[in-house]
């Protein structure tokens, strides 16, 4: 694989080994430290970000290579005078190894992965691709959970804009027997062709109104948060919240799961219940960006 750009372009096989290198570098992590070596590796973001573009530089820095870094493309010189996409990738390219990109365009992935020598990785685009992202979310739920098959999530919060869940039931859709529940905010419910999709690829999707109509053995709760930097217009929304009382409805083995920044969408109390798993999962994040970097340039 050259480049990471959309959840659809893996296979079962490739997840198996890339989790199977991720556990390496957990266990061995100094064994990789010169996998990098030599290598600048560009991270290029357009939008705001804490964990991905830290975690990314980290994992780069632990397996031996370099970084430069624009935290702010959207201010950066080249943009301000009304650079292209392309034209920013063609000259980076000759700068770095690699180009780490987040954007706000749904396809700015893709776009760069075709004009790009270098090998391209998607860290989040527009309300659609956010690929990494869902590889360390499958991860943990692998790593909690002991399987993938047969499980069933509830995903919740902003099914309309968040690219964090769209990435993830992409892949979830090549295991067998997933059961989804989707709980929307009013206002922000998933598109009806990616429901479609999901329905073509064998998913069970059932939408609900309230915690209610999910059961109590649900393996994994994924809540969100309201993207409101991608509304086109005013909206009035209004969060669903996830406190200890309504966590306590759930199994003793129901985990629940963020991809962070939270806002007030998951109490803060609910840091001490051991079923939260968020932070490990930012945690994992760096180790599956390691095993993503050294696959795509150690090869
Ligand atoms: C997510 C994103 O950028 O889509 N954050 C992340 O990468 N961990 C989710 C979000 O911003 O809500």
């Amino acid at each position: 694989m050259k480049h990471i750009i959309d959840s659809k372009d893996f296979s079962r096989e490739f997840l198996t080994s890339l989790f199977e290198k991720t556990d390496d570098i957990i266990k061995n992590t100094g064994k990789y430290s010169e996998s990098l070596k030599g290598k600048v590796i560009a991270t290029l973001f357009y939008e705001p970000s804490t964990r991905t573009r830290l975690s990314f530089e980290s994992a780069v820095l632990r397996l031996g290579g370099s970084v430069i870094s624009t935290e702010n493309a959207e201010e950066i010189s080249s943009v301000k005078k009304g650079e292209t996409l392309e034209d920013t990738i063609k000259t980076i390219e000759n700068y770095a190894e690699a180009i780490i990109i987040r954007h706000k365009d749904d396809d700015a992935g893709k776009t760069a992965a075709s004009i790009s020598n270098v090998p391209i990785i998607n860290a989040g685009s527009g309300k659609k691709h956010h690929p990494t992202q869902a590889l360390l979310d499958l991860y943990t739920i692998q790593r909690e959970k002991e399987k993938i098959d047969n499980i069933s999530i509830l995903v919740m919060g902003d099914l309309r804009y968040g690219r964090t869940i769209h990435s993830l039931l992409e892949l979830l859709s090549l295991y067998q027997n997933i059961k989804v529940y989707g709980y929307p905010i009013k206002g922000l419910e998933m598109d009806a062709n990616f429901k479609i999709m999901l329905k073509e690829k064998g998913v069970h999707y059932i939408e609900v109104q309230s915690f209610d109509d999910v059961p109590a053995s649900i393996d994994i709760i994924y809540q969100t948060r309201i993207q409101k930097e991608r509304f086109t217009q005013n909206e009035e929304v209004h969060e669903i919240i996830i406190n200890q009382n309504i966590m306590d409805k759930f199994s003793e083995k129901t985990l629940l799961m963020h991809p962070l920044p939270r806002n007030n969408e998951i109490s803060n109390e609910l840091d001490r219940d051991k079923r939260s798993i968020y932070f490990k999962q930012a945690k994992n994040g760096m180790f599956v960006r390691m095993a993503i970097l050294h696959e795509l340039l150690n090869k």
